[in-house]
């Protein structure tokens, strides 16, 4: 069973002064949280906390929002395989990311400011509960506070991914800083060349101003760049936003350490493929040379075995982080996490695997989707409240 983490240590003292309303604030909402029994409950949570328009700029995508929904329709389009009498009384769900161990194979994705417009302590929030349930956490360029403010939050070290705004000095200087403030690895998100047309923020009058700087040097970004920048750093590379075998292969050529398949969740290219139909040709195409990482669509357990089965190391969250931010705070992604485990050992010891390392395309199978593709689709109760 999963074991039930507290996002703030047993018996530590209250605080007085300014942070008390604070705090009572996250108490409240740790209590909150320990009342979800599923997910569902916490997207529901999240729909009645959010302003439409912060819901639309979490949950949409980009123009016509096909890629949003193929990351959900590729996934439906997959069934698993089960095997019966197996002992599967005991279970190994854990997984690694650059060395380091994940209780399961699920990383919290880089997400920008939006964290601090659903919740006061944005990123630190995020990178505690993160810390709390033993994960792995991106810290945004994006993102508020600022990155050494969140990286003394907490003991454990993040890793970065960044954003170009400025010429070479600028990413010195801000990739320096992180190093110095004990990022362990780097994330150059590689699919935002331009910044796309989110239709629903632009009806909605939702300028979501994702830092300053000139959208030049993001635009002119090239494969020389990404090598200069693990030179300088000495860090691991991970490349963010890999969607094709060709770019695979350049990315471990130009010194990857991890091939991160994405697009954004659907909120950059309209009309590519899902996550999850690329993720076999970026696997082979890596063939053990970096370690491949995959996010776009991932709401629940299953999601997490299917990826997994077709190669993925471990997968990110990005909406589902959101939604369990803007229900219950810090407690909220813990609990997420938490439900999420339990999902995963369920669907694992329903199919008879004991451990992530017997799982390979052989569990899973083409399949016709039950339901039309929408972001939430894969909660059936919060889509009956609707
Ligand atoms: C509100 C929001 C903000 C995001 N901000 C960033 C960001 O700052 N940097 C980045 O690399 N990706 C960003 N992403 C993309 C996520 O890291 C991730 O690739 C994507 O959300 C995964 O798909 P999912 O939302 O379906 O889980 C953002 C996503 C969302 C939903």
């Amino acid at each position: 069973m999963a074991k039930t983490r507290t996002s703030r240590p047993a018996g530590k003292p209250a605080q007085t002064g300014k942070h008390m309303l604070d705090l009572d604030r996250s108490v409240h909402r740790e209590g909150l949280a320990a009342g979800f029994r599923t997910i569902q409950e916490i997207v529901i949570a999240a729909r009645r906390n959010l302003s439409q328009s912060l819901w639309d700029t979490l949950s949409g995508g980009s123009d016509s929002e096909t890629t949003l929904l193929r990351n959900r329709q590729a996934l439906d389009s997959l069934a698993l395989r089960q095997r019966v009498l197996v002992d599967v009384s005991s279970m190994d769900t854990s997984a690694t990311l650059l060395g380091v161990k994940l209780p399961i194979p699920v990383f919290i994705a880089p997400v920008g400011n939006f964290l601090q417009l659903a919740d006061p302590q944005g990123a630190v929030a995020v990178a505690r509960a993160a810390a709390a349930y033993g994960t792995e956490v991106f810290i945004s360029t994006a993102a508020k506070p600022d990155l050494e403010t969140v990286a003394k939050a907490v003991s454990r070290p993040m890793l970065f991914q960044l954003y170009v705004r400025s010429d070479r000095a600028w990413v010195k200087d801000i990739l320096l800083r992180a190093r110095a403030a004990g990022y362990r690895a780097i994330c150059v998100t590689a699919d935002r060349a331009y910044y796309s047309r989110r239709e629903r923020d632009l009806i909605n009058n939702f300028i979501l101003r994702e830092g300053s700087g000139d959208p030049r040097y993001q635009a002119s970004l090239t494969w020389d760049d990404v090598v200069w920048m693990k030179q300088l750093t000495g860090l691991p590379l991970i490349l963010k936003g890999i969607a094709t075998a060709e770019d695979a292969r350049l990315a471990v050529e130009h010194g990857a350490d991890v091939v991160y398949v994405s697009n954004h969740g659907g909120r950059q290219l309209d009309h590519a493929q899902g996550s999850i139909e690329v993720l076999p040709e970026v696997v082979e195409a890596v063939d053990g040379r970096a370690e491949v990482l995959m996010d776009g669509g991932i709401t629940r357990g299953t999601d997490v075995v299917k990826a997994v089965a077709l190669g993925a190391r471990a997968v990110g969250l990005g909406k589902l982080q959101g939604w369990a931010l803007a229900a219950a705070g810090e407690a909220g992604i813990v609990r997420m996490l938490e439900l999420l485990e339990i999902e995963i050992r369920t669907t694992l010891g329903l199919m008879g695997v004991t451990s992530l390392a017997e799982l390979n395309p052989s569990w899973v199978r083409p399949a016709q989707p039950v339901m039309p593709a929408s972001v939430t689709n894969n909660y059936p109760y919060f889509e009956g409240r609707r």
